[in-house]
């Protein structure tokens, strides 16, 4: 049995935002480079500071070099069921405006922007993402030859859901969790 996990809100969220979640049990199958494309493109149309757009996606499918080497960088711990995935990414952002050569203080907050659009329009065709902050930033940046101006923001598998059971524990857990966040008053303020 698939494992959806839609989120229980008190309000009338869309369903889109309800129904991701971040996966660990990916099974095995190609993602055509048409969805990809239309992913990565979705990803593009968030806005950002100036319309600088300082997101560089670097990806491979699986089966390839390129994916040895981006899951070579992550912790093991992340490695160990990201390998399934369909494809790995790495977000990258660029700290500067490429105008001014000044620095870009939201180029992070933008490629978080471009990074919820594309794992909103990924799930639109069933594929799953999971975001990962575990990973070796300094082989990273190496391995890819990133330039001293090009900031890794995090990494993320894309997938089909598999069954949760092929998971060990404490995954296994984790994956059929209901998904929790905190209350609205915790996280905002009405001024008067
Ligand atoms: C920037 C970022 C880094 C993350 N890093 C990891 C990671 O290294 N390993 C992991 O298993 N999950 C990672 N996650 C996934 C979060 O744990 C997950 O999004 C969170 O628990 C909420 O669950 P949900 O996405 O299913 O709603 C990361 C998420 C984000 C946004």
């Amino acid at each position: 049995m698939s494992n959806i996990k839609i989120a229980n809100t008190f309000h009338p969220v869309i369903d889109l935002i309800k129904n991701r979640w971040s996966p660990r049990s990916f099974f095995q199958e190609e993602i055509e480079q048409n969805d990809l494309d239309t992913i990565l493109e979705a990803a593009s149309w968030a806005p950002s500071a100036n319309n600088e757009q300082p997101w560089q996606y670097i990806y491979a499918h699986r089966g390839t070099a390129g994916y040895e080497t981006l899951k070579s960088c992550l912790v093991p711990a992340n490695a160990a069921w990201a390998k399934d995935a369909s494809v790995l990414v790495a977000a990258i952002a660029r700290k500067t405006f490429a105008l001014t050569d000044k620095e870009n203080r939201t180029a992070m907050h933008d490629v978080g922007m471009a990074n919820a659009n594309l794992l909103l329009q990924a799930l639109s065709l069933n594929i799953y993402g999971h975001l990962l902050g575990g990973f070796d930033i300094e082989k990273l940046t190496a391995d890819l030859g990133l330039t001293t101006d090009q900031e890794p923001v995090c990494m993320i598998a894309l997938g089909f859901l598999d069954v949760p059971e092929k998971l060990e524990e404490p995954l296994l857990t984790r994956e059929t969790q209901a998904r929790q966040r905190k209350a609205l008053e915790e996280f905002t303020t009405q001024l008067p």
